[in-house]
């Protein structure tokens, strides 16, 4: 077998733990063998950060939740310390940037969305000290991290908020949105249908309704005073000191009402995010706002403003991740092919973030009302299994811990355009829980060992935040970072080979996007190409061995060498077509050359 010199690959076995060195902090590596960290003596080298100021378009970002990751005090809560203590992993892993949700002061009625002070951490997680720690060590690994901003609302425990009810001629009287009755603005829609009847809610302390999107103990802000505005700004400037690296805008889009509107995107929410972006290109060059606007894709282009008046450095693809599910059901690559052709093109500047999970419901918000109703049928049999508009699985679960569907998921996530975002626990397969309220059941602690609760923490099981997984198949007996790190073949091997096949080649990042026509519709294929180089990403989304020829238009007597192995296939025909033949939910990346 040749290789060829743009293939990538990482030896797939345990024996590419990075070697044992001095560097590290003592204290660090101790508290890493009283997590259980499998990798705690692997301590990684210091790398620097890349200096390209568009490093986020060919960055691997990974969601992680602090409660969840690791608890270095032995209370049972995740933790600042816990996280830090685990860097090696993600570094180990190829990740290039954590996604912290929030971690402020919170009565934790939304998993820390509610906030009762922007400006400091939850004592549960640890100090601001504690999270100059996590930054410093980030940022020593070569790493970059982001933390969420909830802009668009508060928890009703907020000082702000326990003013304007008391107190409305004060200060803060108009810091949120008030009513004298609950008829304002009938054409938003209720998110969170599964709590919540109406976007207004009654305050017995003032006598008045406010607006809320979201939980009712979460009251929006009233954007059209100024002092709101303002606030919001002192918080970004208050975290972008700390050296992030940048924010997501949790809720953007609806930061303004207007009656008459559904009170999304509304222009004046665009303008807004361009203040913040014009404040943070003036005062901290470099540092990245992604936009969460669960939108169609139109909408969403929107937040990346536009050259004369940027807003977004990158948005969440949404409407492409139901379709990857829906796709791998239904064995065919029809979804995701439309939903590609129907994505307009972004500046250049500018990313998508796309992803599989996250720490929220599966969301079928952006599907039609049929391939909702079958996209339920297939993966939410069980009323337990679905929260507000969506599914509330992780995604082993949801592909039935097959390692093929959760490889060619995972492929998809690699290829299509956009830099990936993975949830933790999900390079391992981790399972969930659905007998926890709300979205708790996919956001169990992170299975480090196969042994009491999974190396998470030392506290008592009964003390902990939330219980590991105990079913029989994704326990942390059956399902643990150490067992995966012992098994060259492991989903948490792959996962790192394919991420770092995928980093050899910027044109994931940044290449443009070409679809290709194939003979079969159970397989997709498309072009990625920039100046440097082309690649041709063929899938097969079904469940059957399949063929097909696809038609390389332009390429025509290329080479075809396939990037994880080197291996060189036959090359694309003189009338540009390729024949290819996959086994079930197979795959290729292959390089393309004249
Ligand atoms: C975002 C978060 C979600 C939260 C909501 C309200 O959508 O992802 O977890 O519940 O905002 O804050």
């Amino acid at each position: 077998m040749e290789t060829s010199p743009s293939s990538q690959v990482v030896t797939d076995s345990a024996s590419t733990l990075p070697a044992s060195s001095s560097a590290g902090s003592s204290h660090l590596s101790s508290l890493n063998l009283a997590l259980g960290n499998p990798i705690a003596h692997h301590v990684q080298n210091p790398e620097p950060m890349t200096e390209d100021p568009l490093w986020y378009q060919h960055a691997v970002f990974y969601e992680v939740l602090l409660r969840s990751f690791g608890d270095a005090n032995g209370d049972g809560m995740g933790d600042l310390a816990g996280l830090t203590a685990h860097l090696d992993y993600l570094q180990w892993l190829g990740v290039d940037c954590l996604w912290l949700p929030p971690f402020y002061p919170s009565p934790m009625q939304d998993g820390g969305y509610d906030i009762s002070n922007f400006m400091d951490i939850n004592p549960i997680y640890g100090s601001l000290d504690d999270f100059r720690t996590l930054v410093e060590g980030v940022h020593n690994r070569g790493m970059r991290i982001l933390v969420d901003i909830p802009l668009n609302h508060t928890s009703d425990q907020h000082p702000w908020f326990q003013s304007s009810r008391s107190n409305p001629s004060g200060p803060y009287g108009d810091y949120y949105v008030w009513r004298d009755d609950d008829s304002g603005y009938p054409d938003a829609r209720v998110i969170f249908v599964d709590s919540e009847t109406s976007n207004w809610t009654f305050d017995p302390v003032r006598k008045q309704y406010f607006w809320h999107r979201f939980f009712s103990s979460q009251p929006d802000l009233n954007y059209e005073n100024p002092d709101v505005q303002r606030e919001i700004l002192t918080i970004i400037r208050f975290w972008a000191g700390f050296g992030v690296d940048g924010f997501r805008l949790d809720a953007v889009p609806y930061l303004f009402e207007e009656e008459g509107t559904n009170g999304e995107n509304l222009p004046k929410t665009h303008e807004f995010i361009a203040r913040i972006r014009q404040m943070i290109d003036a005062e901290f060059p470099g540092t990245i706002l992604l936009a969460e606007a669960n939108q169609w894709p139109e909408d969403v282009v929107e937040y990346f403003g536009t050259e004369e008046r940027p807003e977004c450095h990158m948005c969440f693809h949404f409407p492409v991740m139901p379709r990857i599910f829906y796709s791998l059901k239904e064995g065919n690559a029809q979804a995701i092919r439309s939903i590609l052709m129907t994505t307009p093109d972004i500046p250049t500047t500018a990313q998508w973030s796309t992803f599989l999970r996250n720490h929220d419901e599966l969301t079928l918000e952006m599907v039609t009302d049929q391939e909702r109703a079958q996209m339920y049928s297939w993966y939410a049999t069980d009323q337990r299994m679905r929260a507000n508009v969506g599914i509330r699985r992780r995604l082993a679960p949801l592909l039935d811990n097959s390692l093929t569907q959760i490889q060619l998921a995972n492929i998809l996530l690699f290829s299509l355009p956009g830099s990936p975002y993975v949830y933790y626990g999900d390079e391992i397969g981790m399972g969930d829980n659905i007998w926890l309220p709300d979205r708790d059941g996919v956001r169990t602690p992170m299975q480090w060992i196969p042994e009491a609760n999974a190396g998470f923490s030392q506290a008592a099981p009964a003390d902990l935040n939330l219980p590991v997984i105990s079913s029989l198949s994704y326990n942390p007996s059956a399902v643990n970072v150490q067992s995966q790190l012992e098994q060259p073949h492991s989903l948490l091997h792959w996962m790192r080979n394919t991420l770092a096949v995928r980093k050899a080649h910027p044109v994931f990042g940044d290449g443009a996007l070409v679809l290709l026509p194939t003979d079969n519709p159970a397989v997709l294929a498309f072009v990625r190409h920039n100046a440097e180089e082309t690649i041709l990403c063929a899938m097969n989304i079904a469940d059957s061995a399949q063929a097909t020829t696809v038609d390389v238009d332009g390429c025509a007597g290329s080479s075809v060498t396939d990037l994880f192995s080197g291996s060189v296939f036959p090359s694309i025909a003189e009338d540009g077509s390729l024949r290819l033949t996959f086994a079930a939910r197979g795959y290729y990346w292959f390089s393309l050359s004249h």
